[in-house]
This record gives C-alpha cells, structure tokens and sequence, in this order.
C-alpha cells in the first residue's frame, strides 16, 4: 500500500506557439484546465499502474476543490484523509510551448495549510512495508514530520525533490529513496554544473556516505540511478513531446507502485520511465497518465 502525502493542485493551462521572455507577451492558441498537484498527480500514477493509494493533503472548500480530486476518486483512490481548508485549492498557472515545454507557477492555498500533525495522522495508519511518497509542494516542516513518522514505523520513504526550495538538500537526506531531476540532484550533492562524469561519481559518493537509493531524472535521457553502490541507467521510449508537465510525477508514482508490487529496482526504473515517456503524449498532468496496460504494451 502506498500513501502519497502532497500536493492537491487546479491547474490552468494556456498553450502558446512559443513560451514568453520575462516582461513580453505572446498570443496564446488554447486554454484548458485539468487535475493536478505533484502529490496528487504521484497519487494516480501509483493508482494507475495498478497499486492500492491512500492520498493526503488539502483542497479548499471551493469550485475546483472537487474537480482536482475527480480523477483520483474515479481512479478509486482512498481519499479519507484529504482535508478542506480554509483556503482556496491550489492552482498552478502554466504555459506549454509548441515544442511541449512549460513554466508554471503554483500558488499554495489549502496545500499550504498541511501541518506536522496531517503527516501524524497520515502516517498513523501505515505499516513496516508500506510506502509513503512525498514531494516538496506542502510546507517543508510537515514533510519532516511525515518522514520521520515513517521512518519510526519502518515505512519505505521516497522523496521527489520537487520543486526546489530551501530546505530540499536537508530533507533529502532523511529518505530512504530520493528522486530528483539534474538542478533538483546537483542541490542536494552540493556541485553546480556537473557532467555525467561529475553526476556519476556524486551518486557514488552519496549513496556510500547515506545509504539512500538515489535516481536521478534526466527528461529524453531517461534515468541514472544508484542503489546499494550499483550504478543503473534506463531509458524511456524515443518520443515527439506535445506535453511534459506531469511527467515527472508519472516516473515517481509508476516506479513506487513498480516496487511496491514487488517489481526489482532496474525493471521498476524502465517500467517508470516508460510511463513518464507516454504522459508526454498528451496534454494535462492527470489526464495524461497512462493505464497500466498502455504501459506493459510498450515494455
Ligand atoms: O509536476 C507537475 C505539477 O506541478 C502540475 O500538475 C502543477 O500542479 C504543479 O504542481
């Protein structure tokens, strides 16, 4: 079983032949909304790809507030212990270029209103064995709390060192596997601008001083990972990208549920990474999340 606690987001997507330079405007060519929210897109990745999930976090008492949790319910996931706050549901306003990357910006709202005691609860009905997943868009001190919670328990921790904040290099080090993209990685080795020689031995190095598992995404490259001071590498599938937001989070639901379900770490990296290629093919975070099977057709 495995319990996502994060992000619950709104997101509204303006699609634009070209993404804009700071201060310029640019006609856009499509507007569209769609469920989202790192936490909750990780949730139905898992779900998606066949394993039992239990989402955490918060959405307000507002009009999107069931819209960004539609798909996960119809996905069948639990939902308990989702809380309404007092604040609006989380939006991320972002714009998808031609050649299908993005900038998005997130605002918080009822996100940012999860605390220590959330992760408490969250936590609470877990077991050795589970797996807790987190990301860093609800505030930093209640994924502490859930990490050490866990870690208490003998739950599998995996942290997605995404997005990047201030305290992202010392809360990956309480995981037990963390997840990050090159600029996410190279935060929490210290080093900026490392070549693959310089990522490599960093992950060397990490994973002798902490013992973490550590996968590193490397977008059209695929993955380099390491765990138990093994290197491995996998690739995803060779694809013209319409949309790329969500497909991180597609990689780090699939590859938990992938272990989970008892799958070895090399297969659960190439099975990820073959589902994160595929939620490139269309647009929305949530909407582009393949099933199970749409995956194992391209394995
Ligand atoms: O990782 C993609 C997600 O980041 C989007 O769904 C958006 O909500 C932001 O949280």
């Amino acid at each position: 079983m495995i319990t996502v606690f994060g992000s619950i987001n709104m997101d509204l997507i303006a699609t634009t032949q070209r993404l804009p330079k700071p201060g310029e405007t640019v006609a856009g060519n499509g507007f569209s909304t769609a469920a989202g929210g790192k936490g909750a897109n990780q949730a139905l990745a898992a779900r998606r790809a066949g394993c039992s999930v239990h989402m955490a976090g918060a959405v307000g008492h507002d009009g999107f507030a069931d819209d960004a949790l539609a798909l996960l319910k119809a996905a069948g996931t639990e939902l308990d212990a989702v809380k309404r706050a007092d604040e609006p549901t989380g939006t991320a306003i972002i714009l998808v270029g031609g050649d299908g990357e993005n900038m998005i910006a997130v605002v918080p709202g009822a996100n940012g209103t999860v605390t220590a005691a959330d992760a408490d609860k969250a936590v609470g009905g877990m077991s050795r064995g589970d797996t807790l997943m987190l990301q860093l868009e609800v505030p930093a001190a209640a994924v502490e709390q859930a990490l050490s919670a866990a870690r208490a328990k003998g739950v599998t921790t995996i942290l997605n060192l995404a997005p990047l904040i201030d305290d992202a290099a010392r809360l990956g080090r309480l995981a037990d596997i963390v997840i990050a993209n090159e600029t996410e990685f190279e935060r929490l080795a210290g080093q900026e601008n490392m070549t693959a020689e310089e990522r490599e031995a960093a992950l060397k190095r990490l994973n002798s001083e902490t013992g973490q598992t550590l996968i590193v995404t490397l977008g059209g490259d695929g993955v380099v990972a390491i765990r138990d001071g093994v290197i491995s590498r996998a690739k995803g599938l060779k694809i013209e990208p319409v949309d790329t937001v969500g497909a991180g989070d597609t990689f780090c639901g699939y590859f938990a549920a992938s272990l989970d379900e008892g799958l070895a770490f090399e297969p659960a990296l190439r099975r990820a990474a073959v589902a994160g290629s595929l939620a490139c093919l269309k647009q929305g975070a949530q909407p582009s999340i393949p099933l199970r099977d749409e995956v194992a057709n391209k394995l």
